[in-house]
């Protein structure tokens, strides 16, 4: 072989090594609570780079850069917009705003041409959720959600248990969660910041746990509650009582497609100790989910599959699961690995736009005092 022939197989193994070395460059947009442990788990990777932070408090974007060593060379920013007009090279971004700035940070770097890796609850409204996925197909850039429960193997297990056609066919389910006394703080109680308060923040993960596990049927129609008695009582919630202005309880009738009835209660405050574990109800089986202390998504001990066995009834218990790796880890891995692969999502918003729907759902049926009816508009 000639050395020209040889050199250009040079030249294309060279050209494969840079790519491979290449490292994902990152962005992280709001560097409040959670956006700690977004940088906590990228150190973990040595294939990637965190080239920019912003804030409209720019103080926490220093704050993170001494924390987690990044470096002089990282850019800080004041907006979600300042970094993405000023940043050409990003190959995502993890935004970890409050829920308000969800959608258009979320809307402006897909624009950009930046991958996004966005925290939950998935947006606010279903107007919201609808544009960012617009905004995707547009692009063709992606967006995952940060729903860390779906990469925890008990999670996991909920679904092949429903796959595996134990339960056979699935016609009722009661889910959600909930908390004696566990009120957040901060951005997550305002109106003017979150917008949705227990519904949107544990909600979310209820309803993800279970949707997930039947694949995502779409809501038809949905009465919902939402209440604030204990939020807005300085004798449960003290100073944070006077500013309280989204819902701590919640609760739903959702008619799903398929036949499927959906019953739904969430809590970030209440006098019992759980509004319930969660079952899935099938015609040959029905499995319980024990809910956790401080709702948070996880499965809170062995499930129980009833059914019967021999003409008699049955019980099994499906041992928990343990697995090295985090789910947070697995959520931030999954984001990286889908940009070096060009997606798809590994939480993606056609599944999310559904839950959102859910959630809007609630809100529209609770002000207004009675059923509505749901309809996702075309993507
Ligand atoms: N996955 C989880 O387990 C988990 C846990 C906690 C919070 N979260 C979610 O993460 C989100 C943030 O929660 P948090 O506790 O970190 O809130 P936070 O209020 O501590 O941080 C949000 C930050 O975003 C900044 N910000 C808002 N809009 C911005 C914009 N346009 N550009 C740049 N910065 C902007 C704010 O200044 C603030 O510092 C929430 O939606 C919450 O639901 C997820």
């Amino acid at each position: 072989m000639s050395d020209a022939v040889l050199s250009q197989f040079k030249q294309a193994e060279e050209k494969k090594e840079d790519r491979t070395d290449k490292k994902v460059r990152i962005g992280v947009i709001g560097t409040g609570g959670i956006s700690w442990v977004h940088f906590y788990q990228y150190a973990k990777m040595n294939d990637v780079e965190i080239v920019a932070l912003a804030d409209l408090e720019p103080w926490k974007a220093y704050e993170r850069i001494e924390q987690f060593n990044l470096g002089p060379d990282v850019r800080v920013y004041s907006s979600d917009k300042e970094l993405l007009d000023n940043e050409p090279d990003l190959d995502g971004v993890s935004i970890c705003t409050y829920h308000r700035q969800h959608a258009a940070p979320t809307i402006n770097a897909l624009e950009h041409g930046v991958n996004v890796l966005l925290e939950k609850p998935f947006t606010v409204t279903l107007d919201e959720a609808v544009e960012v996925c617009r905004a995707e197909k547009r692009t063709g850039k992606f967006v995952s959600v940060g729903f860390q429960p779906r990469f925890d193997p008990n999670m996991k297990m909920i679904k092949k248990i429903v796959e595996s056609g134990a339960l056979g066919e699935i016609y009722y389910i009661q889910t959600g969660g909930g908390r004696r006394r566990g009120i957040p703080g901060g951005t997550f109680i305002e109106d003017s910041t979150a917008g949705i308060g227990a519904i949107g923040d544990i909600g979310s993960y209820s309803l993800d746990m279970v949707l997930n596990a039947i694949g995502y049927p779409k809501p038809l129609t949905i009465t919902g509650y939402t209440s604030d008695f204990f939020g807005k009582d300085p004798k449960y919630n003290g100073e944070d009582a006077a500013r309280f202005s989204v819902d701590d309880f919640g609760a739903a009738f959702v008619r799903l497609e398929g036949g499927i009835i959906l019953d739904f209660r969430i809590s970030w405050a209440m006098h019992p100790d759980t509004p319930g574990d969660t079952i899935i109800f099938g015609k040959e089986g029905a499995l319980r989910i024990p809910s956790t202390d401080c709702w948070n998504g996880s499965v809170g001990g062995p499930m129980i599959l009833y059914h019967d066995l021999c003409g008699e009834q049955a019980e099994t218990v499906v041992p928990l699961i343990e697995e090295e790796d985090s789910n947070f880890f697995k959520k931030v891995r999954s984001f990286v690995d889908a940009i070096k692969t060009g997606g798809p999502a590994p939480v993606p918003t056609s599944q999310n736009v559904i839950k959102q729907a859910i959630i809007d759902g609630i809100v529209r049926s609770a002000k207004l005092g009675r059923e509505i009816e749901v309809n996702i508009p075309e993507i």
